[in-house]
């Protein structure tokens, strides 16, 4: 009865389908479902697992709640101070970390689809802050309007939509292999939120250093304490402000991320707060005392320190456009970036002709406080770091080095921290400058002639952060690259390598160790889990072999075993399978 009924339906199906007309509905029915399903999937499909959060209210910071010293916020290009935020003390530093545990605990349980819509509130909060987010960080670091743009809006809002895309992938569990003994086994590894990550950020990307690693933090389910520099304190009201307003109006708790002021005894408390892991971004003198401390509470460091990039470029190319290049690799932010081309190897061919188009070039730029017009250059952000600068451009002329622009404080302006950009050339191996990393707008031309010195030049620093190669030639590039100790290494581009956030972002040697952006960077900021069950749904049955008591037939079973299993040849194998089935047989309980 029923088959027949079911050839019946199939029957008008057919006919319904070749009759021309309905063919034609059925395809505008098609159509009009895939749309349907196009729009469900855009609009509603990715949202469906959102629970509603009622609204929270957004609170006070602890990490403003700062009874320590006094820091005064200074407008480096200007020197007027914007006003006064107080550092917090060791024990305010443990009262951040317990509302932060507090906010830990409950945003572990959110899925990544929470924790992707509030990322892409960020994106929304950059872009619809943008213009008071530059300002603050050019008045609290004299970089210019444009370096602002760029390294504070753009790359952040390229970090988060890189977390958004791509972040899941990275925190899925993965299958892992398991031996022909373990058959009944199946393995996988998976990431877990670690807690708080105590992060320490330096002072050239105020707002992007603290974005960052935020968000990393938190999409892999941990809360964030950031630790800002005493020399670009103010951005950190208006951002955490923000970021507050983001948490609590999508229902979590505002505490997740926190902004922390302070001085070095802030960093030092944080690094031995009982954070479960640390990020440090700073130089390796200090990463050197945050490894100490943190080994008290055997906490985990991530040490992201200077670098002293060599950037090499070859008689092949197109002088104008290395030109180009080599003077954003040196003078981007004005040099103050771990990834500055602080050594510059230029091909004997072309030496002197580069090193004079460079100086005519770098001559013919403007320097003024941002917020008085548009220039090329804005200000330097750290006083010392002023100091710095000018003791090793001097140094470098005295051991032999050419002038060839700047060189100094710029006259016009009496106020601010403004070194002009400078150029030397005639840099050798043997100067204070080609050692000692600068973090400056100071571009060192050195020349080089044979592939073999210039490898035993570049390579020769105790840094080992990024390294760029210009030449049209990629083989000669990938050769020369290879042979130099690097984390990073970028083939004509400089420092490119940090808007591609699938690439993790670290050094080697006096660099740092371990890794932040990209899959590394989230995974870094987890607690891996190596997970072990059954395969199948039937409980593996232990051999009486290992049980005890241990039976004495069962040491030579296991030895024909290992050599069955181990023994490389196929005659070994079968020689120890044929005893192996022996023993086995002469003893059968034991594997039962
Ligand atoms: C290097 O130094 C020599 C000797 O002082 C000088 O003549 C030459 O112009 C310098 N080269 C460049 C490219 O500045
Ligand atoms: C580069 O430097 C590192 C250590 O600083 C050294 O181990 C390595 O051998 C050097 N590479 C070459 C090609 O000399």
């Amino acid at each position: 009865m029923e088959t027949k009924q079911n050839t019946c339906v199939f029957a008008s199906v057919k006919q319904f389908i070749t009759t021309e007309n309905n063919g034609n509905l059925l395809i505008q029915c098609g159509l009009a479902l895939f749309t349907i399903y196009i729009l469900y999937k855009f609009f509603i499909g990715g949202r469906k697992n959102l629970p509603c959060r009622p609204v929270r209210d957004i609170g006070v910071s602890p990490a403003s709640l700062g009874t320590g010293p006094k820091i005064d916020c200074v407008n480096p290009a200007t020197g007027k101070s914007m006003g006064i935020v107080n550092a917090l003390k060791p024990e305010e530093v443990k009262k951040c970390l317990a509302e932060a545990k507090i906010a830990q605990a409950e945003w572990a349980t959110t899925s990544f689809d929470e924790r992707r819509q509030v990322l892409q509130d960020f994106i929304d909060m950059f872009i619809a802050n943008e213009n008071e987010i530059v300002e603050s960080s050019m008045k609290d670091t004299g970089k210019t309007r444009f370096e602002a743009m760029f390294g504070e809006i753009l790359t952040s809002c390229e970090k988060l939509r890189y977390l958004i895309k791509h972040g899941e992938d990275a925190l899925k569990p993965q299958t892992r292999r398991v031996p022909m003994l373990m058959g009944t086994k199946s393995g996988r590894l998976e990431y877990h939120p670690m807690g708080t990550i105590g992060i320490i950020i330096p002072w050239n990307y105020p707002v992007h250093s603290i974005i960052s690693a935020a968000a990393a933090a938190i999409f892999a389910g941990n809360a964030a304490l950031v630790k800002v520099s005493e020399w670009s304190t103010h951005s950190k009201i208006l951002f955490e402000h923000l970021v507050r307003q983001v948490l609590s109006k999508r229902g979590h708790n505002p505490n997740l991320i926190q902004i922390l002021p302070g001085m070095g005894e802030t960093g030092e408390a944080l690094v031995r707060s009982g954070v479960d892991k640390i990020l440090f971004i700073g130089s390796p003198g200090t990463g050197k005392r945050v490894m100490k401390a943190a080994s008290d509470n055997l906490t985990p460091v991530i040490l992201e320190l200077g670098g002293k990039d060599p950037m090499i470029i070859f008689d092949d190319v197109n002088l104008d456009w290395a030109l180009a290049i080599a003077q954003r690799g040196c003078f981007i932010n004005l040099g103050q970036n771990c990834i500055s081309a602080e050594r510059v190897f230029v091909h004997e061919k072309i030496y002197d002709k580069f090193c004079k188009a460079m100086a005519d070039k770098i001559n013919s730029l403007t320097q003024g406080p941002p917020e008085e017009g548009h220039f090329d250059f804005g200000s330097m952000t750290m006083p010392a770091q002023v100091d710095k600068v000018e003791s090793l451009v001097q140094s470098a002329i005295k051991e032999g080095a050419t002038l060839l622009a700047g060189g100094k404080r710029n006259p016009k302006y009496s106020k601010g921290n403004f070194f002009m950009p400078t150029v030397l050339s005639n840099v050798t191996e043997d100067m204070t400058i080609f050692n000692e990393e600068a973090f400056g707008p100071v571009c060192t031309i050195v020349k080089f002639s044979s592939e073999q010195d210039l490898i035993r030049m570049a390579n020769g620093t105790v840094f080992g952060l990024g390294c760029s190669i210009l030449t049209p030639d990629l083989k000669k590039a990938e050769r020369v690259g290879s042979k130099i100790s690097t984390g990073m290494l970028t083939i004509n581009d400089y420092g490119a390598s940090y808007l591609v956030q699938d690439l993790p972002f670290g050094g080697c040697k006096e660099s740092g160790f371990g890794r932040f952006n990209g899959p590394e960077g989230l995974r870094g900021f987890s607690r891996e889990v190596s997970v072990l069950t059954d395969r199948f749904p039937i409980i593996t049955p232990v051999p009486r072999l290992i049980r005890y008591p241990i039976d004495p037939a069962a040491v030579g079973i296991i030895r024909q075993a290992i050599l069955m299993i181990y023994s490389n040849g196929l005659t070994l194998k079968l020689k120890a399978g044929l005893n192996f089935a022996g023993k086995v047989m002469k003893n059968p309980k034991l594997l039962l």
